[in-house]
């Protein structure tokens, strides 16, 4: 059984890691329309994370015997104008899905869960790489994006990633 504030929390996130995934796919497609297979194969790879940390949190609510509420998952609501405006909304949005991470954490704490903090701890170190991906691409982009056949070659090695 967990305690009904961590649980409430940890039933949220599920939700905001589907929603992270919806974002991360609307990305893909902006970064496809754009004539970008690399980078619209990255966000999609990404989306596909977002879903597998959605279903570890899914996992945990119900091996320690809850039930997960399955909420409704919001409709992307960034506009995205150009690439690197996308790339930046990205490292906002993992900077944000870090606060609600830490969030969890320090219930977790406060509320002398130690079961959820040692589960967190992935979670923690997953978002340092998470903002670190997002901060490499912005400037990766801004380093190349100007120049053709260096964008050419970038876009490249990102639809490399498995
Ligand atoms: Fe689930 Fe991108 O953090």
């Amino acid at each position: 059984m967990l305690n009904v504030k961590v649980k409430e929390l940890l039933n949220d996130q599920v939700n905001k890691e589907m929603y992270s995934a919806y974002l991360y796919l609307d990305f893909s497609g902006f970064m496809g329309d754009k004539g970008l297979g690399g980078f619209a194969a990255w966000y999609k790879k990404q989306a596909e994370e977002e879903m597998e940390h959605a279903f570890k949190i899914y996992d945990y609510i119900h091996a320690n015997g809850e039930k997960v509420e399955l909420l409704a998952i919001a409709k992307p609501s960034i506009a995205l104008n150009d690439e690197l405006q996308v790339l930046k909304e990205g490292l906002k949005h993992e900077q944000y899905v870090t606060g609600l991470i830490n969030n969890i954490y320090a219930v977790a704490m406060n509320e002398k869960d130690y079961r959820t903090m040692q589960f967190m701890d992935w979670f923690i170190k997953e978002q340092c790489e998470e903002e670190e991906n997002a901060e490499e691409l912005i400037s990766k982009f801004e380093k190349y994006g100007k120049d053709p056949a260096a964008l050419f070659e970038l876009d490249k090695s990102l639809g490399k990633r498995d």
